[in-house]
């Protein structure tokens, strides 16, 4: 069913309830695919769907419009989960517009051909539906370079694409229609996985879209803030300066038990200072569920076992997955346990180094199975690093 947003706008997207991974992240709760239909004199169609989910996006449209009476089809962005309809679309519906930014053409046309016939936003900054208006501002790197966002002023409605998304599958399409606390999680989850390591980008869009009045946020993603966009654009704004609570994460893995002894003593002492820890094993715990933990975190420390005199590969898969996405504004430590030669505590400091992490020297790396002494050290470790995270 389409859902109406607006007088003349509508929601005529996809449902995603299966998918589990998006290119790598782990998407629990599944995702949608948002395309937003505006109906005026003219008639504009915002994005498209995942190209499996052409059929369902079509029936809604069809709910609503004659597909061959739209006019615009507007690509705010290349990425296959949206622009990957646009080729089935265009074959069906006659004579419609395609309109993208200057990187948006040279993108769709290195995905679906060089014969594509594409407007740039250059030549049409704006486009009259009628009473309603459709303006294009580019907003590069949130996601890809292409990246822009459609705002309708008459409507005061910003679609934004990726940013302020959610992989959230759901039969509401509202904020003040789900779990604030469900909803706030996968915006968290969203933004650490997808936008941390784009802050800057996010910042200059910020700055791009400053003025604008806005009672209306159509991501391309997940629910449609409507009863309260401003409390996205807050935590977005919180996001991007690195703000942090008083908040450790441990993640590690362990081959027999030693580097989890370790982990557990650092708990104990974190904690008694009153720091809220959270543990994560790898292997257990998914890169992207941890990554959603550090998010606000202010300190990451991280264990691994020598293996083979380098790091354990759980948790080399980590430590590449963290450096990709740039945590901001954090502390770290790295400990571990080894049987002759060592070698991983050294290489996961130079992996956390290369994140952007600034590194609390340690001398937490013990040989085949930490004594009580050396147990006592890591406890007393934490505790020094809870003070030094209670007070920043
Ligand atoms: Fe949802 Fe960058 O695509």
């Amino acid at each position: 069913m389409m859902i109406k947003m607006k007088p003349g706008v509508y929601w005529v997207g996809a449902i995603d309830w299966n998918i589990r991974n998006f290119h790598g992240y782990i998407t629990h709760r599944g995702t949608t695919y948002n395309a937003y239909l505006v109906v005026d004199e003219k008639i504009a169609l915002v994005d498209t769907v995942k190209e499996h989910f052409y059929p369902e996006m079509m029936k809604r449209i069809r709910e609503i419009v004659d597909p061959q009476d739209i006019d615009y089809l507007i690509s705010n962005h290349t990425e296959p989960d949206h622009s990957g309809s646009i080729t089935k679309f265009m074959e069906e519906v006659e004579g419609v517009e395609l309109i993208a930014s200057p990187l948006g053409t040279q993108g769709l046309r290195r995905y679906y051909g060089d014969d594509m016939k594409i407007t740039s936003i250059k030549d049409k900054p704006t486009i009259s539906l009628g009473k309603k208006t459709l303006h294009f501002a580019a907003i590069p790197m949130v996601h890809w370079p292409d990246s822009m966002v459609t705002y309708i002023p008459e409507d005061k409605l910003l679609l934004p694409n990726d940013a302020f998304g959610q992989h959230l599958a759901s039969s509401k399409r509202f904020d003040d229609e789900v779990d604030t606390a469900v909803l706030m999680q996968e915006a968290e989850t969203y933004y650490a996985n997808i936008v941390m390591p784009l802050w800057m980008s996010v910042n200059r869009a910020f700055k791009a879209l400053e003025g604008l009045e806005i009672d209306m946020i159509g991501p391309s993603h997940g629910i449609i803030w409507r009863g309260n966009p401003g409390m996205i654009l807050e935590a977005y704004q919180r996001w991007v300066q690195g703000e942090s609570k008083p908040r450790a994460v441990i993640v590690y893995d362990t081959m027999w038990g030693s580097t989890e002894k370790v982990a557990n003593a650092l708990f104990g002492g974190l904690a008694s200072e009153g720091v809220e820890v959270k543990i994560h094993k790898l292997g257990s715990s998914h890169n992207s569920d941890v990554i959603a933990d550090i998010l606000e975190a202010k300190a990451v420390l991280v264990g691994t076992p020598t293996l083979n005199n380098g790091l354990f590969p759980t948790v080399a898969s980590f430590l590449a997955y963290m450096k990709g996405l740039k945590p901001k504004n954090k502390i770290g430590a790295v400990f571990g346990s080894f049987g002759w030669g060592g070698g991983a505590k050294r290489a996961a400091e130079e992996e956390m180094k290369a994140a952007g992490i600034d590194l609390v020297e340690s001398e937490l790396d013990f040989r085949f199975r930490p004594t009580e002494e050396e147990l006592e050290k890591a406890v007393q470790f934490g505790v020094e690093l809870a003070k030094r995270i209670l007070s920043s």
